[in-house]
Parts: structure tokens; C-alpha cells; sequence
């Protein structure tokens, strides 16, 4: 079927790269953004703009710690759809997972097997393009901190959160009107244009970069594969569209390799 079919082209020798975004986290019980129920139905997207936090920052915080327990609240481990892609990594079939979610899933999932297994586990490849939102980072020094006793700090009053520097703290996530971080964004474009496979899976393909770097792909003659509950704006560019739950696609394009 579709799925053996991409796998068909998955080799150790090819250069195959994953970009995930909220879908893969949603059968871990994490809320996604657009769709049923989004978190943007129930949240106001302006509000949590670059813009706010330099404008109004104890704002900011306080419309960010409700955000946060909407997100993150909780607990929430990785699925059978990270396990798989880690195992792919492992395996040597998968060279990098470029991924949306600022949740962590993707290096917990590493780290389960990195504790196992501790030779491979060190040089798993993933790419946080928009941050990490477990952690803060103080925007004067750049010190990066666990961002649980400094959301308890926000939630208890101190809005905003400083660092010992006197700097605000701020989520360690890309927000809306921020650039992203240069380097990581360039290492997927890079990685984009030479993969052989490029898989986009659980994504609305909607946000930057994650828009374009499937197209990327396309025009570099990569096998690209759509794995989504629903259509996306790259189905129509794509190889091979599998509409499926993540937990049941991604497990099974690993064990057909
Ligand atoms: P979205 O919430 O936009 O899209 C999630 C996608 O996952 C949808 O297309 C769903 O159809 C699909 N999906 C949901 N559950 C699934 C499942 N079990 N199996 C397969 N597919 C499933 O999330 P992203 O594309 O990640 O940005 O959103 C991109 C960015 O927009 C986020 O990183 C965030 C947001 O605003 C920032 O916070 C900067």
C-alpha cells in the first residue's frame, strides 16, 4: 500500500528527514493547536506575540502561564509514533527529526533509549525549530534555566519572572513575530534539500517554515510523504498521502523497513 511504498524508497544509504508538529503529540494527550478543538479556539494567537512580551511583559506572563497549563499541564509521556521515529534513528534509517513541538517528546523518547541502549542514544538528531518550552531563557544574558520553578515564580506574582541579571525571562519558545533561530533554520533547509525522503507528519503544513520546507524537498526530487489525520496544503505536491492516526502510520512505516 501507500506506506510500503515510501518505505520502498528508505534505505540506510538515503538521506531521509522527519518534520513533525503537533499531531504526533496528540495522542499523548498534548492539545494541538489548529483543528477539533485547537488551543487557538480557545486562546487569542495575539496575544502571545513577541511584540506583547516586549510591550507588556507581566501581560504576557500572565496569559502565558494559562497557556502553558492548557499545553503542558498534564503529565504527558512520547507515543508509539516517537518511539518509532527514534527507532528509525537508531536503525540508521532516519538522519534527522525536524520538529515544531516545543514539548520535548521527541528528546524523551531518545533518552528512554539512550538509558537502555547507551551507545546510540547521544547523537539522536532533532531539531527544535521553535524551542523548548519546558525551559526559560533570561533575555540579557541568555542564561537558560528549568522553567517549572520560574513559572511557579510567575504564577505566585512575580510577573515578570527576572534572572539574577535583572532580565526578563521568557519562554524558551519562537514566538509569533519572532524570527527563528538562524542556525536551526538553516540546517533544515539544508537537510530538506537533500533528503531523498522527507517525511511531514502531524502537521498542518500551514506555519513557517514548516510551509515551505516540504516544498523544498519537492524541488530537490525527494520521495515526500504526507502522514495527517486531515488534507494539508502539500498533499497535492507529495508522493504518497497516508490519512492516518500517527500512532498507527509511523510504527508501521518502521516495521516495513
Ligand atoms: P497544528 O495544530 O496546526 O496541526 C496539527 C495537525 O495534526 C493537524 O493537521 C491535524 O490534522 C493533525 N493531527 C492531529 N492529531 C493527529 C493524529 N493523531 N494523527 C495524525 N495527524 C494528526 O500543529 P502544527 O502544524 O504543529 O507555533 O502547528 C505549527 C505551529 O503553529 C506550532 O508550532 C505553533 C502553532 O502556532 C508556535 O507556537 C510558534
Amino acid at each position: 500500500d501507500d506506506l510500503e511504498r515510501l518505505a520502498a524508497e528508505i534505505d540506510r544509504d538515503a538521506t531521509v528527514v522527519a518534520l513533525t508538529g503537533a499531531g504526533i503529540s496528540a495522542p499523548s494527550g498534548v492539545p494541538t493547536f489548529r483543528g477539533d478543538d485547537g488551543v487557538w479556539d480557545h486562546f487569542d494567537e495575539g496575544q502571545f506575540t513577541y511584540g506583547r512580551f516586549r510591550s507588556d511583559p507581566a501581560g504576557f506572563w500572565e496569559d502565558r502561564i494559562e497557556l502553558q497549563r492548557e499545553l503542558f499541564g498534564d503529565d504527558y509521556e512520547p507515543n508509539a509514533a516517537h518511539e518509532a521515529l527514534t527507532e528509525m534513528e537508531q536503525e540508521g534509517y532516519l538522519d534527522a527529526i525536524l520538529t515544531q513541538n516545543t514539548d520535548g517528546l521527541h528528546g524523551d523518547a531518545a533518552a528512554a533509549v539512550a538509558d537502555d541502549e547507551l551507545e546510540n542514544g547521544a547523537d539522536a538528531t532533532i531539531l527544535e525549530l521553535h524551542g523548548n518550552a519546558r525551559q526559560v531563557r533570561c533575555i540579557d544574558c541568555g542564561r537558560r534555566r528549568d522553567g517549572d520553578p520560574i513559572f511557579e515564580r510567575a504564577a505566585k506574582g512575580e510577573r515578570p519572572p527576572t534572572c539574577d541579571c535583572d532580565g526578563i525571562y521568557k519562554p524558551d519558545v519562537v514566538l509569533f513575530g519572532e524570527q527563528l533561530p538562524g542556525a536551526a533554520i538553516q540546517r533544515a533547509r539544508t537537510l530538506a534539500r537533500e533528503s531523498d525522503v522527507f517525511l511531514a507528519i502531524g502537521s498542518s503544513l500551514v506555519v513557517e517554515p514548516a510551509a515551505s520546507l516540504p516544498h523544498l524537498a519537492v524541488s530537490s526530487d525527494a520521495t515526500v510523504g504526507v502522514v495527517n489525520l486531515e488534507s494539508t496544503p502539500v498533499d497535492d505536491a507529495a508522493d504518497v498521502v497516508c490519512r492516518a492516526d500517527v500512532t498507527e502510520a509511523v510504527p508501521r512505516l518502521q516495521s516495513s523497513l
